[in-house]
């Protein structure tokens, strides 16, 4: 069932269509103020963007014997497919009801059970499935693949008419669950951050992207932020999209860029995905292919030698942001790129790492790939953040003085010893050290200025099970908010990532944009929606 809110009032309409001539979105406005039910409208709304409409199912629904209080038959060998696959996300994506971060796929505030999880942890453990009800939960029950702006604006206007509400899912990697949404009509469609790598890749031009294989490169991503290991040098994806076709809530489909609608395009460059429409279509600008420098270090830590390889990477990060590298650093393991040295700089640079790992017995590969695409399929599919298990998120954005002064070095990294007792640290150097914005309105962008002083950007996590209880999920949140409130301690005057960012993060207006470009966003949100 769609939640519906209002009634269904033929007036209203008359304003969409004036917005939008479409004929086929009047058509469906015209028939729809004719019908009494939202049955009816479904079907208008499926007829009028050429039979695309679909019911959702749960992605795990294979291995349950009940599906909405419903006795099915279990396909042993579907079951077993999803059960292999349940933490790949090439896998996942495919799948309209399946979300990256799981628990997004069910009802969370509710204290019964009110999804369809598999365990992550042992996905053939029968106490998820055996005798369980596998319920539609928070994905939404309709959805649309879209293949044209006809069939958005057919969704916004049906959403007038109807009441009922939209959610836009481009791969599903949301950690706050923007993309799914009980009785909301979803909005479905967009490309993968591998497959853009392949095709720029194919016609020799490097394009600036994330650290993982399914993200949607047009949604979400850069509608954020959007950080890549190249950030340093090349900038966030906000700094490098030139222009964005959207449907906007009126149903207008319009060009934002440097010329047009500026106002909307500033608020396109971070304000957040879903918050000012529906994105049809960006342009990014590419680089030529060129070599890289990685840096793939790893030990088995013992001792103290984690406290001390943290403080290590403190001690050094300053100089290996000036030098151009980005990466990630999860527990005793470093993977890095430069762009901007040849083979023997770059060893010199990581020279303080790789006696550390090499003392240790550790493994430290430095290495020249040719091209972007060759170093990211070596090293980033089995290195990426993990999908499948039920996640949450809370992140800073680190300041510089915390690497350029000996007592912000002691500071963070005393902090970061003692949060090794309850979590690791999840550290991503691909913050916009090197690279300089343009001048004036060009250069933009609706994130956080915290994201041009900072070298790190951290996160901590929290795992939920399949099973806990509301109580140990409501507190879940709340412990992981705890730990990272440390680090906002650490640096109250930064902030933080967008989409990366903790559920309950406190003054999110401040740290996710600044007050500045947050007044400028209310004041584009008033005109655009
Ligand atoms: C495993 C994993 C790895 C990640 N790695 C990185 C990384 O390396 N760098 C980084 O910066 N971030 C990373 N992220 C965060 C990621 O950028 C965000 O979660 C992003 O929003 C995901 O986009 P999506 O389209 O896949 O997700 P979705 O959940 O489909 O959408 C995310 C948000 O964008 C909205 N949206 C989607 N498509 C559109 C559209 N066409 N028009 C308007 N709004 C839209 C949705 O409504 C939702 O609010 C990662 C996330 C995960 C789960
Ligand atoms: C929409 O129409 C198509 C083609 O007629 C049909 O196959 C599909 O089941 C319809 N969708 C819904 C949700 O009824
Ligand atoms: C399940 O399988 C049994 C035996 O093959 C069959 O009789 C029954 O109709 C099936 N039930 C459903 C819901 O498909
Ligand atoms: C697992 O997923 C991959 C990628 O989509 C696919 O090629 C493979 O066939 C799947 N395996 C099973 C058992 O379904
Ligand atoms: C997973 O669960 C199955 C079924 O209960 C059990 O046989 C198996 O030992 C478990 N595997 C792990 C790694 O715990
Ligand atoms: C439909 O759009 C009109 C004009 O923008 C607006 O006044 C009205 O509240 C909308 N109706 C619904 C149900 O959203
Ligand atoms: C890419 O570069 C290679 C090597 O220089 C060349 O052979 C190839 O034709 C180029 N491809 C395209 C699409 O330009
Ligand atoms: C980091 O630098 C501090 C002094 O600034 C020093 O005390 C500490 O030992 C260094 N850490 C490592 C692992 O070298
Ligand atoms: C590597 O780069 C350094 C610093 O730019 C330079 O001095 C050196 O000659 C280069 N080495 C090679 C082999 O190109
Ligand atoms: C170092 O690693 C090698 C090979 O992995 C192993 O044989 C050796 O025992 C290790 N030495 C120590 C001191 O751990
Ligand atoms: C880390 O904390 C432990 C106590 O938990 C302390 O003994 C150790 O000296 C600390 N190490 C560093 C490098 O601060
Ligand atoms: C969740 O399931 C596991 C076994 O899969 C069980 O050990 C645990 O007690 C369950 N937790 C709750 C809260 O029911």
């Amino acid at each position: 069932m769609l939640a519906v809110r209002g009634s269904l009032l033929p007036v209203l309409f008359a304003l969409l269509v004036r917005c939008d001539p479409a004929q086929a979105v009047a058509d469906l406005l015209d028939a729809a103020s004719q019908s009494s039910s939202l049955s009816s409208a479904l079907r208008l709304l499926n007829s009028t963007i050429g039979g695309k409409l679909r019911t959702a199912v749960p992605f795990e629904k294979a291995c349950f014997s009940i599906v909405e209080g419903l006795h099915v038959n279990v396909s042993a060998a579907a079951c077993a497919a999803l059960q292999t696959n349940y933490t790949n996300p090439v896998y996942r994506v495919d799948y309209f009801g399946a979300y990256m971060l799981p628990q997004w796929e069910t009802c969370q505030a509710s204290s019964v059970t009110n999804g369809c999880l598999l365990d992550s942890n042992n996905v053939s453990n029968p106490l998820a499935f055996d005798g369980v009800d596998c319920r539609l939960g928070n994905v939404p029950p309709y959805y649309i693949n879209v293949h044209s702006v006809k069939d958005v604006q057919a969704a916004l206007a049906f959403s007038n008419l109807t009441g009922v509400r939209l959610s836009v899912k481009n791969k599903g990697h949301d950690y706050k669950g923007r993309s799914s949404g009980r009785n909301t009509l979803a909005l479905w469609a967009g490309v993968f951050t591998q497959d853009v790598y392949e095709f720029a890749d194919s016609i020799n031009r490097t394009i600036i992207g994330g650290y993982h294989q399914t993200v949607g490169f047009s949604g979400g991503y850069f509608l954020g932020g959007g950080h890549s290991i190249l950030t340093p040098v090349y900038g966030l994806a906000v700094d490098r999209v030139v222009e964005v076709k959207v449907v906007t809530p009126d149903g207008v489909y319009r060009t934002a860029n440097e010329c047009q609608n500026q106002d909307l395009f500033f608020a396109l460059r971070g304000g957040g995905g879903s918050a000012f429409g529906v994105v049809i279509e960006s342009t990014h600008r590419t680089e030529p292919k060129f070599a890289l420098q990685a840096a793939v270090l790893r030990f088995t830590p013992t001792g103290s030698d984690l406290a001390d390889w943290y403080s290590l990477l403190v001690n050094n990060s300053l100089q290996w942001a000036n030098d151009g590298w980005g990466g990630h650093i999860v527990g005793p393991s470093l993977i890095h790129v430069t762009p901007l040295l040849n083979t023997t700089a770059a060893r010199a640079s990581m020279q303080p790492a790789i006696d550390f790992v090499t003392a240790r017995n550790g493994s430290a590969v430095i290495e020249e790939l040719p091209s972007w695409l060759a170093f990211f399929e070596k090293y980033v599919p089995s290195a990426q953040a993990a999908v499948g298990p039920e996640l949450d998120l809370g992140t800073r954005l680190l300041p510089s003085r915390l690497f350029s002064t000996a007592s912000g070095r002691a500071q963070l990294s005393a902090l970061i010893n003692e949060t090794l007792a309850f979590a690791s640290p999840y550290l991503v150097a691909g913050t916009p050290w090197l690279y300089k914005p343009r001048a004036g309105a060009a250069g933009a962008t609706a994130t956080t200025p915290a994201w041009r002083d900072a070298v790190w950007h951290l996160s901590v996590k929290w795992q939920f099970e399949y099973n806990d209880t509301l109580a140990a999920r409501a507190d879940g949140y709340r412990t992981l908010s705890a730990h990272i409130q440390r680090f906002r301690d650490l640096a109250p005057e930064s902030g933080a990532y967008f989409n990366e960012g903790d559920v309950y993060e406190p003054d999110h207006e401040v740290a996710y944009w600044g007050t500045e470009n947050y007044e400028k966003l209310l004041a584009v949100k008033r005109r655009y929606c």
